[in-house]
């Protein structure tokens, strides 16, 4: 069944009290509306549109690199007509769904259903029963249960206010019904719009089956108009995603406290404690165990390595066995073999540092390589920036480097090579030897402090 896909996001979002366009805010590290784009990833779909409002220009500015169909919808005139703007693109052969880019968290599973449901010739709605059905539109049914039509809280009478089961607005429909029904539309009512939801009695009266389905959760269909919705879906999603890692078999100390923003694939017994962030592609193997307050964004971790407390890493990849943090920070192109230790306040920047070795206290390593087994002292430099350009430290297998050096890049250390502590190293220091730079210590016989002076 060829499918087209129609997200409509020409709402202005008044209430969010925002210079950005509503669907351009960010909900777990991406916009709101790219979470719903991702949610039709599964569906198989020819096409998706996107209609975008007046003055909403920067939404197709902002997200240019997708593969998709703008369309401006000039003059907000109700749901109906912005789904109209986008029909001419589509064949009447074709489903159409429509979508709301300001409802993140709807799953694919939902819309497979929902689509299914409507079966190519039919209307599907995906409909939900609420306590409080205030605000949206009710689902009329008659005595035999079957769908007759969709009254907005607005045009319904006290009976039909009563109802509890209300339109989410997401529905699908063959394009070609669409086209005919909503040409036929009228803004005869409370709000002088033209509704989507009208086509529903135009399908009943055609004899057009109309099915109705119910989201796997209510925070599927659950839209953002202001910053304290954004705020609650942004709980959703997190809530969402630690149900995930739980499933999946992660030991997390407080499902309430970690954030998931991005596709995260993780071992057996993997544990992550609280605070942890996780952005981006994280990718955690058997047995990783990551401290308190720890980012970690773009990573690979390798098995039975931990990361303790307030670590940030970023687009590195970590082997296995290895000791980070607490209070490490690893920035981007930085590589680690196994059993790599890398202690507090130590900073690495596109290092490669091969398996066994330690960093422990205070450095910063940037452009490097480091070989085996080698051991860099507390407060060691690579001094790599000289102002213009950026210059590489290689640090081969075994050397032993004593705590508060500085290496003046490029510069290389042979294997197995001794620096002596407190050296500016600025020329290559060879292999198997002990290098220092050093003023010799000095003793003065006899010599004295001052002394203050009596006041007078
Ligand atoms: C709509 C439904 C209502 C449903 C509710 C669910 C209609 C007539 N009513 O009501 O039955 O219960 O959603 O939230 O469809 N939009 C455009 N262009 C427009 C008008 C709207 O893009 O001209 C977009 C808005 O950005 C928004 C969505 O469509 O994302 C819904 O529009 P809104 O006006 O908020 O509809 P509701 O009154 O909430
Ligand atoms: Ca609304």
């Amino acid at each position: 069944m060829a499918l087209s896909i129609v997200i409509l996001a020409a709402g202005q979002g008044t209430r969010m009290r925002s210079d950005l366009p509503k669907v351009l805010h960010p909900l777990a590290g991406r916009t709101l509306l790219e979470h719903v784009i991702a949610a039709t990833g599964g569906l198989g779909a020819d096409a998706v549109h996107i209609v975008y409002g007046h003055g909403g220009a920067l939404v197709p500015e902002r997200l240019a690199g997708l593969a998709v169909t703008w369309v401006e919808q000039r003059e907000r005139l109700g749901t109906g007509h912005a789904v109209a703007q986008a029909l001419p693109g589509i064949p009447d052969a074709h489903t159409v769904l429509v979508l709301y880019g300001d409802v993140p968290l709807i799953e694919t599973q939902t819309l497979v259903r929902l689509v299914a449901a409507a079966g190519g010739r039919g209307l599907a709605l995906l409909t939900v029963e609420l306590p409080d059905p205030t605000g949206y539109g009710r689902i009329v049914r008659d005595g035999t249960g079957a769908v007759r039509r969709i009254v907005e809280e607005k045009d319904a009478g006290p009976a039909e206010r009563g109802l509890r089961e209300v339109n989410t607005g997401i529905l699908a429909a063959p394009a070609g019904a669409l086209r005919r029904w909503l040409a036929a539309l009228d803004c005869d009512n409370a709000q002088g719009e033209y509704y989507l939801t009208d086509v529903v009695a135009m399908a009943v009266g055609e004899g057009v089956p109309v099915a109705t389905v119910a989201p796997g959760a209510v925070e599927e269909v659950q839209g953002v108009n202001d910053r304290i919705q954004l705020a609650e879906r942004e709980r959703d999603h997190r809530r969402r995603e630690a149900r995930r890692l739980l499933r999946a078999g992660v030991t997390l100390a407080d499902p309430d406290r970690i954030d998931v923003r991005g596709p995260v694939r993780a071992g057996r017994d993997v544990i992550l404690d609280v605070g942890v962030i996780l952005e981006g592609e994280v990718e955690l193997g058997d047995r990783v165990r990551v401290g308190p307050y720890t980012l970690l964004r773009n990573v690979h971790v390798g098995a039975d390595t931990e990361i303790l407390s307030h670590s940030r890493i970023e687009d590195a990849v970590i082997g296995a066995r290895c000791r980070i943090g607490p209070f490490a920070r690893v920035r981007p192109g930085t590589e680690l073999a196994a059993e790599v230790h890398i202690g507090n306040f130590v900073e690495l920047k596109n290092a490669q540092v091969d398996a066994g070795s330690k960093i422990n206290h205070l450095s910063y390593v940037g452009d490097t390589s480091v070989g085996k087994r080698v051991n860099i002292g507390a407060g060691t430099i690579t001094c790599n920036y000289d102002g213009a350009n950026k210059h590489r430290t290689v640090i081969e297998d075994d050397v032993f480097v004593g705590s508060d050096t500085q290496f003046v890049a490029p510069v290389r250390v042979g294997a197995g090579a001794t620096i002596g502590a407190g050296s500016t190293i600025t020329r290559d220091a060879p292999a198997g030897e002990l290098t220092l730079s050093r003023a010799p210590q000095q003793t003065r016989p006899g010599w004295k402090r001052p002394v203050k002076k009596p006041r007078d």
